[in-house]
């Protein structure tokens, strides 16, 4: 999604919140970003009420986060109610990429430990767009993302937004992305150019379609990196990733 940069420099090394549109992204990516908005509204019509729409992918790092964030932003520059949630209870960064506290957010609002007041969710970029992250990581992030209490939540929040994004993991190494599906409106699978596999690919749609989630379609996030460093990076990404969430088992324990 990103517009090629004519500068030598690694896309990686740019701080996170400048790849986010409230920090002026380049044209061009701007620009994908809006068509991006154009095609959901013909794949989702106005008229049926608060679209809830997951964002994930095959693998880590390809770009799921910083589309969640750059996609529920487009939404609000066009006037809508938008909330975008950091539904990666496990590695969450939206938080991060926005400049904001990660408490509270989610999983307080799912525990019933805090009334979240929806008013200080909003963002100082845009009067119409609420950020709601992850909050305190919580033991189940898959039980959790698929409880009822979720749904429960949803619903509440689908009275008051037009589009709800939540952000997710990966749905090949979490079924995280799987057990919210039944409760939204629709995922979008992001997928890296020159990065993700085909293999990887497959066997996430081959999920999402066991899981009966509706796809909405694929986001192409493509950079400018040079091979070189993408090998590291892969190297890095793919290490952390199974570091991380090798200590949880299918149940959600650590
Ligand atoms: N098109 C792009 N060009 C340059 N950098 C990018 C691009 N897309 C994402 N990035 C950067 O790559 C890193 C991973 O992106 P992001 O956090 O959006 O991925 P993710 O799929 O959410 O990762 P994770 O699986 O860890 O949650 C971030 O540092 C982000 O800023
Ligand atoms: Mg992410």
């Amino acid at each position: 999604m990103f517009g090629r940069k004519k500068h030598s420099e690694s896309p990686f090394s740019i701080k996170d919140t400048q790849k986010t549109l409230h920090k002026n992204l380049e044209f061009t990516a701007t620009e994908q970003y809006k068509l991006l908005r154009t095609n959901l509204k013909f794949t989702l019509p106005d008229e049926d009420g608060c679209k809830i729409i997951g964002v994930t992918s095959s693998m880590r790092g390809e770009g799921k986060s910083t589309t969640a964030v750059n996609l529920s932003y487009v939404l609000a520059e066009n006037g809508k109610k938008v909330l975008l949630i950091d539904g990666d209870l496990r590695i969450p960064s939206v938080a991060k990429k926005m400049e904001i506290d990660s408490s509270p957010g989610l999983t307080d609002l799912l525990r019933g430990d805090t009334k979240i007041d929806i008013a200080s969710l909003r963002s100082p970029h845009l009067p119409n767009w609420y950020i709601m992250p992850s909050g305190a990581l919580p033991p189940n992030p898959s039980e959790l993302l698929g409880s009822k209490r979720m749904e429960a939540a949803l619903k509440r929040l689908a009275d008051i937004f037009d589009y709800i994004v939540v952000d997710l993991p990966p749905v090949n190494i979490v079924s995280d992305a799987l057990a919210i599906s039944q409760y939204i409106t629709g995922i979008i699978v992001v997928i890296r150019e020159e990065y993700t596999e085909k293999r990887e690919l497959t066997t996430c749609f081959r999920q999402l379609k066991l899981s009966n989630a509706n796809v909405l379609g694929c986001v192409m996030n493509s950079t400018s990196s040079g091979k070189g460093y993408y090998s590291k990076y892969r190297y890095k990404r793919y290490y952390k990733y199974y570091k991380t969430y090798g200590y949880y088992d299918s149940a959600g324990n650590s």
